[in-house]
């Protein structure tokens, strides 16, 4: 898949309902918004929680695939400074949208496969989540895990989520994917379903350790193996 590929399909699922495809527990085209938001800092809580790790007011952090910025405005509260990135023009032009008052933040629009313009050692930590299981190819997952190596200061620590579940992948058959797409077609149902870039991945988590490696990072802490949501915790090597 090519990165425009991955860019072209966000920003339109960005213009079709950007709520509910940053978080699919809502209902498809009526989304609440309240609970959109307080799903952010319930989602980083358990994220960090999970992994044993906490932010403080000194920190600079990057995130990537910050969608509108629901966890960013989190991270923000919490760190000196936010990097968000994401490869979706239309949702990063929605995360400035719906977070105006958000000084410390800065907005990039990734290339889908680095994190480009951020610089080497400049982050104390990074922060995904409900990213890489969309990623296409575990290839870019593994290519990003490199990347945060790079930016990273020693010491610093990453916490993200990957899918480690490969079943859920798999492209869907049958009657109930037709009258899926039947739905969304007359658009009473979400569209993409069957898109590689919504259908994503899932990492070999010793591929993923061979990655953090070469980039200098231990993996601390694993939690949920096996699974869609599988928590990942590394840390660059010094101090
Ligand atoms: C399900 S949303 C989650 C957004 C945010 N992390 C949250 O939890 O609120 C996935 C986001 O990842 C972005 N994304 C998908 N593939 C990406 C990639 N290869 N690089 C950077 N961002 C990506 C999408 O544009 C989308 O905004």
């Amino acid at each position: 898949m090519r990165k425009a590929d991955s860019r072209s399909f966000w920003d339109d699922r960005a213009d079709e309902d950007a709520f509910f495809f940053v978080d699919n527990r809502l209902e498809y085209g009526h989304p609440d918004l309240e609970r959109f938001w307080r799903g952010g800092e319930q989602d980083l809580d358990t994220l960090l929680g999970s992994l044993g790790v906490e932010l403080d007011r000194s920190q600079s952090v990057v995130e990537i695939g910050c969608g509108v910025g629901r966890l960013t405005r989190v991270l923000a509260r919490r760190a000196a400074d936010v990097r968000a990135l994401d490869v979706s023009e239309r949702m990063v032009a929605l995360a400035r949208e719906h977070n105006p008052e958000l000084g410390n933040v800065t907005w990039l629009l990734g290339d889908g496969e680095s994190l480009e313009g951020v610089e080497t050692a400049s982050a104390d930590a990074c922060v995904s989540h409900v990213v890489f299981q969309h990623v296409p190819e575990p290839r870019i997952t593994l290519g990003y895990v490199r990347e945060i190596g790079r930016v990273l200061r020693p010491g610093g620590w990453a916490a993200f989520q990957v899918s480690n579940d490969p079943s859920i992948h798999r492209p869907r058959r049958g009657l109930a994917r037709l009258r899926d797409a039947a739905k969304a077609l007359l658009g009473r149902a979400p569209r993409g379903q069957s898109d590689p870039a919504w259908r994503g991945s899932a990492v070999d988590l010793d591929d993923l350790r061979g990655a953090a490696a070469e980039a200098g990072m231990t993996v601390e802490r694993i939690e949920g193996a096996g699974t869609q949501y599988c928590l990942v915790l590394t840390r660059l090597a010094g101090t």
